[in-house]
C-alpha cells in the first residue's frame, strides 16, 4: 500500500485527510508536531512526531515510510493571532515549508497538494472568486500561505507536481463521529455558535455588523469538512496524471454559496431547537466582507462535488461538540 504523508494530520481537516486517504487503499503517514493536533484522531496510519521545519526529521520520516505524496496541511491557522504575530505566522507557514518542499524534491516525491485559503485572494473584484482572481492577501496568515503558492510554482519548473486547494471555510465533523473540530481557543463560527446555545461556551461574538453586505456581517462559504477530505484524494490522482515535468494548479474548494455569519447563527438556532447567544462586537482586523467560491474547476478537473449542505455541516458539528474530548 502506497505511503503519503500527511502535515498536520492531527488536526481538524488533516484528520479527515488522513481518513479518506486510509478509504481510498492509501496509507497516511501524519507529520506533526501535536502543538494544536491531537494523538487521538491519529487513527488511520502511524504517526511521525516532527516540525516540517526539520529536514532531517523528515529524511527519517522519509526513509522510515517511503511515501510517495505529500497533503501538506500543517500551519498556524489563525487570522487575528497573525495579525499581532506576522513573524511567527510567516515563519511556521511560508519559512518552513520552504525545507518541506526542499524534502520533497530530495526524495523525488510524485505529488504534493498545500492546505491554501480562499483569504488569498483579498477583497473580492467579483461575487465568485475563480481561481483567475487577483492575489491581494490581507492578513500575515494569507499572505503565508500566497508565499508557499508562489514557492511551489517555483519548485514546479524543476519538476514538481504540487496543487494549492483554497479551502473556503472548513465546517462539520465526520459522520461516523470519531474525529471533528477541537481548536484551542476555538475561533471558528460554527462551533462557536453550537457551543453557545447547548450552554458549553460563553455567547458568541459578532465580528463586525458594519460590512457592505446585506446584512451587515461577513458572508462566507462552508464546505463540509470530509467533501473537503475527498477533494485531496482526488487531487493525488489528478496530479499523478499529470506530466512528469512539473505544474503548480490551484483549485478552489468551497459549496460556491454564500451564508451572513448571521444567517448562520439562524440556521444553527433553528437546527439546534434554542437560541444561540450573541452579541455584537467589532470588525476582526485581516477579515474580508464576502468570499464566496466559483468552484467550476475543481468540479471539471477532479471531478469533485460538495455533497453536504450548511444544514448536514451544522446537525455534524451539534452531534461532535456534545461528545468531544474537552
Ligand atoms: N479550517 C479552515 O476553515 C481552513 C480554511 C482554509 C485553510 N485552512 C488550512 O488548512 C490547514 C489545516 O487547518 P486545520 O483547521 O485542520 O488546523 P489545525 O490547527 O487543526 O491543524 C494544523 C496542524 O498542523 C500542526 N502543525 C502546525 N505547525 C506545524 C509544524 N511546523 N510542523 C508540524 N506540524 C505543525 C498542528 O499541530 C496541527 O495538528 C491549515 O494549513 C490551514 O491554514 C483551514
Amino acid at each position: 500500500m502506497s505511503a503519503v504523508l500527511v502535515t498536520g494530520g492531527a488536526g481538524y481537516i488533516g484528520s479527515h485527510v488522513c481518513k479518506a486517504l486510509a478509504d481510498s487503499g492509501l496509507t497516511p503517514v501524519c507529520y506533526d508536531t501535536l502543538e494544536k493536533g491531537h494523538r487521538w484522531a491519529v487513527r488511520w496510519g502511524p504517526l511521525e512526531h516532527g516540525d516540517i521545519g526539520d529536514g532531517q526529521r523528515l529524511d527519517e520520516a522519509f526513509g522510515r515510510h517511503r511515501p510517495r505524496a505529500i497533503v501538506h496541511l500543517a500551519g498556524y491557522i489563525e487570522v487575528g493571532e497573525s495579525v499581532r504575530e506576522p513573524e511567527r505566522y510567516l515563519h511556521n507557514n511560508a519559512t518552513k515549508t520552504a525545507a518541506l518542499i526542499d524534502a520533497a524534491m530530495r526524495h523525488g516525491v510524485e505529488a504534493f497538494v498545500f492546505s491554501s485559503t480562499c483569504a488569498v485572494y483579498g477583497l473580492p473584484q467579483s461575487e465568485l472568486l475563480s481561481e483567475s482572481h487577483a492575489i491581494a492577501p490581507m492578513s500575515p496568515y494569507a499572505e503565508s500561505k500566497a508565499r508557499v503558492e508562489t514557492a511551489l510554482g517555483k519548485a514546479s519548473s524543476s519538476g514538481l507536481r504540487a496543487a494549492s486547494l483554497r479551502y473556503f471555510n472548513a465546517a462539520g465533523a465526520d459522520a461516523g463521529g470519531e474525529i471533528g473540530e477541537a481548536h484551542q481557543p476555538e475561533t471558528h463560527l460554527l462551533p462557536l455558535a453550537v457551543d453557545a446555545a447547548l450552554g458549553l461556551a460563553p455567547p458568541l461574538t459578532l465580528l463586525g455588523t458594519d460590512y457592505p453586505t446585506a446584512d451587515g456581517s461577513c458572508v462566507r462559504d462552508f464546505i463540509h469538512v470530509s467533501d473537503l477530505a475527498d477533494a485531496h484524494v482526488r487531487a493525488l490522482h489528478w496530479l499523478r496524471k499529470q506530466p512528469a515535468s512539473g505544474l503548480h494548479e490551484a483549485f478552489n474548494l468551497g459549496s460556491g454559496s454564500g451564508f451572513s455569519v448571521r444567517e448562520a447563527i439562524a440556521e444553527t438556532a433553528r437546527i439546534g431547537g434554542r437560541p444561540v447567544p450573541h452579541r455584537v462586537g467589532p470588525r476582526r482586523p485581516g477579515d474580508s466582507p464576502r468570499l464566496v467560491g466559483d468552484i467550476g474547476k475543481s468540479r471539471r478537473e477532479l471531478g469533485w462535488r460538495p455533497t453536504r449542505d450548511l444544514a448536514a455541516q451544522i446537525e455534524d458539528t451539534l452531534r461532535w461538540r456534545m461528545k468531544m474530548p474537552r
